[in-house]
């Protein structure tokens, strides 16, 4: 890293609040993003990793428009399983916020507001399209069309997906309002405009003068500046959002990608509220000796390295990016993901199964940082059981099995190294360094595959040595090669840290080294463990995966969906009661607070209910059916007048309602989200 950095603040996109996160997401943005900052922190270096959950906009109404809840309910719902999702992959963020919040409200209208005041917004009457059939303006994916630049149907108000231009509505060849099919008409409304072409100078010798920035992101860039760039509207007609903060404004909120990256300022303001330093987040956004970062996938490229960089211009108190490392997109065995086909590997669903480090593993070796790149459950497969555990488990494994056996569990003396010894220990010497420059580039493939080198060169060390041999041959010599073997699996431990923190704490753990202080990356270049100092005994760290675990992968994601559910009656009605004794039993509206594994069963999950009054714990038998983050935040219906029942020493007061399909799969009656805990269901 240059000298002239003092801090690095790196933000990951913020993901949409409308449905859960998947592996597309991960390998594009947050994967990378948390490679970097694990790296930085190892370094010791000033970092700060922000995100959080974009909860306005279309995509936001639309979801909540097809669910009949409210937008509240859906970014409710989805901000706590995405951050649920990502702290269980071991996404590491400083702070996770939210764009709802009063802080980021005030942000995004100060930012306005600001912008507004320097006369560099412009206020202006323009056409728009307009749905008579549901009396509003068809803001962004509210209408779809032709795409005027590339021919594509299903191009959206504000971006075609399929040729990535950024588009007026007004500009969509047979537009039709999402909603109800109709084709829109044109009406004029007031809307404030960012020049974006008074920028493009300023913006054009900003980006050439950068050197160090992917291939990918500079011709995207460059092809904007050779169309010209023009006013973009940052305001929109829609309810939800932030209120363009202007007396005459009524009904007119921000453009979703105008708060949006404000979102990163806002979030680094509720970390320093959190830090009790309310002021801190200026040192990082303020100052010019901040290394800003944006990580991001190819589709958001336009609003970080033009929109947002214009914005931050135009406001002039801000530190413009260093650097926005986009990725391009991840395919799944060889096809594109689509999330609206459920043609996708869903990172909750992922978890229920596997641990994360498979994955991180994995995606870090595939990852799609200069062109598309595929994902497939065959190739995540070899990469766990021929890599992560023929190669680092195998080596980690055997190293410890020889010093329990036959040194009675402890690091042996290092005396008389070989000339083998000694060209391994240069080898260490110089790895951080080596796969620090990769880090540093943001080439993480490069960098995660060096890694797993040093694991593979240490099984040929052990193999060469034959420890087995000179045990008896040359003890001195045998007892050397083990120390250096214990020694790299310490380095293994520190550099693998980014990619796979939970091996490389189990492995530290082994090796009994202490956790509570992190080590530093430069630590992994020097024989850290002491002559004598007792190790933990061996344990497999990789379990391999079977070809059938991943056969059902595969068949999960070529299974359609059902589209329509056959009628079923499992059993014959019961004979009829009389409405008094139904009335017994008191069924309400139970909002899931928390939800896990109830640990010792394979049944039953743990749920912390909110009935309003008062909160429970309900034990449910849906262990088999439903993961605990698909059911956290969601609101149930709960038998809460069902006498109390005590499981392995746990108390359940009451039952979940959940219908039973024919092949006896639960799934749980939700009530929409906008039913307050407590409410009578009768
Ligand atoms: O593409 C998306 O999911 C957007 N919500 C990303 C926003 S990034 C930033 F601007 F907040
Ligand atoms: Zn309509």
């Amino acid at each position: 890293m240059a000298d002239q950095f003092k801090r690095i603040l790196v933000t990951a996109a913020l993901p949409y609040a409308n449905g859960p996160v998947h592996i597309g997401h991960m390998a594009g943005a947050y994967l990378p993003a948390d490679l970097y900052v694990k790296y930085q922190r190892l370094k010791k270096r000033d970092i700060l990793f922000i995100c959080g959950s974009d909860e306005h906009g279309v995509p936001i109404t639309i979801k909540a428009d097809q669910e009949g809840v409210s937008p509240q309910d859906i970014v409710d719902r989805y901000h706590l399983m995405m951050k649920n999702a990502f702290s269980e992959f071991g996404i590491d963020f400083d702070n996770y916020s939210r764009t709802s919040l009063p802080v980021h409200h005030k942000t995004s209208q100060d930012f306005f507001t600001v912008l507004n005041s320097k006369g560099i917004l412009n206020e202006k009457t323009e056409q728009q399209l307009f749905c008579e059939h549901d009396s509003m303006f068809l803001a962004d994916r509210y209408v779809e069309g032709k795409c005027p630049k590339c021919g594509s149907e299903g191009a959206r108000g504000d971006q075609c997906e399929a040729c990535g231009s950024y588009l007026n509505q007004t500009d969509l060849v047979e537009p039709k309002c999402k909603i109800c099919g109709n084709s829109p008409v044109i009406r004029e409304t007031r809307h404030w405009y960012l020049p974006l072409g008074k920028f493009q100078d300023q913006l054009q010798t900003w980006i050439r003068s950068k050197s160090d920035w992917k291939d990918n992101v500079v011709n995207y860039c460059e092809g904007w500046f050779k169309e010209g760039l023009e006013d973009r509207a940052v305001t929109r007609d829609l309810k939800w959002g932030v209120n363009v903060p202007l007396p005459d404004a009524a009904g007119k909120v921000l453009y979703v990608w105008f708060d949006a990256p404000i979102g990163y300022i806002s979030s680094t303001k509720e970390w320093a509220e959190k830090q009790g330093n309310p002021d801190k987040w200026k040192d990082y956004w303020f100052r010019q000796d901040t290394k800003l970062v944006h990580f991001i996938g190819k589709d958001n490229i336009v609003f970080h390295a033009i929109v947002f960089p214009a914005m931050l211009m135009a406001h002039g108190e801000f530190v413009l990016p260093d650097n926005v490392p986009a990725n391009e997109f991840l395919n799944i065995e060889g096809k594109k993901l689509s999330t609206s086909r459920n043609y996708a590997v869903w990172l909750h669903e992922y978890l229920q199964e596997f641990k994360p480090d498979s994955l991180r593993y994995s995606l870090a070796c595939t990852l799609p940082e200069s062109k598309d790149s595929d994902f497939s459950w065959k190739e995540f497969q070899a990469r766990h059981n021929n890599e992560l555990a023929d190669i680092l488990g195998n080596f980690v494994n055997r190293t410890l099995t020889f010093a329990h056996k036959y040194f009675d569990g402890k690091v042996p003396v290092f005396n008389n190294p070989s000339a083998e010894d000694l060209q391994i220990q240069k080898y260490l010497s110089e790895a951080p360094e080596k796969i620090g420059k990769l880090y540093e580039t943001y080439h993480f493939r490069e960098a995660v595959q060096e890694t797993m080198a040093v694991a593979r060169l240490a099984n040929k060390f052990f193999n060469d040595a034959e420890p087995w041999k000179t045990r008896v041959s040359d003890p001195e010599k045998c007892a050397a090669t083990i120390h250096v073997c214990l020694q790299i699996c310490r380095s293994l431990a520190i550099l693998f840290l980014p990619v796979i923190p939970g091996t490389s704490g189990e492995i530290f753990r082994l090796l009994k080294c202490r956790q509570e202080e992190l080590p530093s990356w430069t630590d992994a270049s020097y024989f850290g463990l002491k002559e004598g100092a007792a190790l933990n005994p061996p344990e497999i760290l990789f379990t391999k995966i079977e070809d059938e675990t991943i056969s059902r992968q595969v068949e999960k994601l070529l299974k359609p969906d059902p589209v329509v559910t056959e009628a079923y009656q499992a059993e014959a009605i019961h004979p009829e009661i009389s409405i008094d004794s139904f009335g017994l039993t008191d069924l309400r509206a139970a909002k899931i607070i928390q939800a896990e594994v109830f640990k010792g069963t394979d049944k039953l999950l743990k749920l912390r209910v909110s009935l309003g009054v008062e909160e429970r714990q309900v034990l449910a038998g849906l262990q088999q059916h439903i993961t605990p983050e698909e059911l956290t935040g969601r609101t149930v219906v709960l038998v809460a007048n069902l006498a109390p029942r005590k499981i392995k020493g746990e108390e359940s007061k009451g039952m979940v309602l959940a219908g039973e399909s024919k092949d006896g799969k639960l799934i749980p009656v939700f009530l929409p989200d906008s039913i307050p805990p407590g409410t009578i269901i009768r």
